[in-house]
C-alpha cells in the first residue's frame, strides 16, 4: 500500500496528465450503465485533486471528453455533458476553499451553450487561486489543437506578425492550447490500454508513462502515490547516457 509518505516530496512532478479511462467497463462489470459508471469517476476525480492538491503538485491536467468521444450514443454524450456541468457547478465552493485555480482546454465552441456558460463562471471564479491548477480536456484533442496551431502560425506569417525561419520549439508551445503550462512530466493512463488517443501527442515527448489495471472510478489518492513512486524511481535521460545524467546530478543535485 502506498502512502504519501512513500513520495519524495521534493521530487514530485510538477505537472501531472492522466487518462481517466474505463467508466464504461467498471459500471458494465457491475451490470449498470455506461453512465453510472461516470458518475463514479466523479468520485475519483475529487480524491485525485484533493491528493495532487495536498502533496503540492502544481499542473493536473484530466482528460474528460475528447473530441472523438462526440461520436458516442447520444444519451450517453447528454448524461456525460450533465455530469461535468454539474460536478464543476458544485465543485467550485471546494476549489476555492483548497485555492485550486480551474482551466479547460479544448474545443469548447462544441458544448452545448449552458456548459459554456458554466465553465466560464467556474473559471472567472477560481481564477484568483494560486495553489494547484486544475486542467480539464474538455473536448479536447492534440490534433484538433495542433491543426490549430498550424493555422495561427500561418496566418501570422502571412500577416508579417512572425517570420517563418523564426519558427522554434517555444514558438509552437505558444500556439498550443497549453501555452501556459509546463509539458507534463508524468502521464497515468487507467483501465488497462496502452495509448495515447489524442491527448497532448506534442507535450509528451519527453513524458514518462505510466499505464495501469485500475478502472478510474476504482483508482484513489493511494494508486496515485504509486505512480508518483513509480516516476520517482526512474532515470529520466533526455536523449544523454546514463552516466552523463549521474554526473549532471553530482555536480547540480
Ligand atoms: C472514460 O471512460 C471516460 C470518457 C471517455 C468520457 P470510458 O467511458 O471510456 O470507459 P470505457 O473505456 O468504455 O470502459
Ligand atoms: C480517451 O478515452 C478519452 C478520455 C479518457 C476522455 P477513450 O475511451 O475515448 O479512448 P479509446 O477510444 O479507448 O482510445
Ligand atoms: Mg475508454
Amino acid at each position: 500500500m502506498f502512502t504519501k509518505e512513500s513520495i519524495d516530496t521534493e521530487r514530485l512532478p510538477k505537472h501531472i496528465a492522466i487518462i481517466m479511462d474505463g467508466n464504461g467497463r467498471w459500471a458494465k462489470e457491475k451490470g449498470e450503465d455506461r453512465l453510472f459508471g461516470h458518475l463514479h469517476g466523479v468520485e475519483s476525480v475529487r480524491d485525485i485533486v484533493e491528493g495532487a492538491a495536498e502533496l503540492g503538485v502544481e499542473y493536473l491536467t484530466l482528460y474528460a471528453f475528447s473530441t472523438e468521444n462526440w461520436d458516442r450514443p447520444e444519451d450517453e454524450v447528454a448524461g456525460l455533458m450533465e455530469l461535468l456541468v454539474d460536478t464543476i457547478k458544485k465543485e467550485v465552493p471546494t476549489l476555492n476553499k483548497n485555492n485550486i485555480k480551474l482551466h479547460v482546454i479544448g474545443d469548447t465552441s462544441m458544448l452545448p451553450a449552458f456548459a459554456q456558460e458554466e465553465l466560464q463562471e467556474a473559471i472567472q471564479e477560481t481564477a484568483h487561486n494560486n495553489g494547484l491548477n486544475l486542467i480539464m480536456a474538455l473536448s479536447y484533442s492534440s490534433r484538433w489543437e495542433i491543426i490549430n496551431a498550424v493555422k495561427q502560425i500561418a496566418s501570422d506569417v502571412k500577416n508579417g506578425k512572425l517570420e517563418a525561419d523564426a519558427i522554434t520549439h517555444e514558438t509552437i508551445q505558444q500556439y498550443l492550447a497549453t501555452k501556459n503550462f509546463p509539458d507534463p512530466e508524468l502521464m497515468i493512463r487507467t483501465s488497462g490500454e496502452f495509448r495515447i488517443s489524442n491527448f497532448l501527442l506534442y507535450q509528451l515527448a519527453y513524458t514518462e508513462l505510466y499505464f495501469t489495471n485500475t478502472r478510474w472510478p476504482d483508482f484513489r489518492k493511494e494508486n496515485l502515490y504509486e505512480a508518483i513512486h513509480d516516476f520517482q524511481q526512474r532515470e529520466r535521460r533526455f536523449g544523454k547516457t546514463g552516466e552523463q545524467v549521474k554526473k549532471e546530478k553530482t555536480t547540480h543535485p
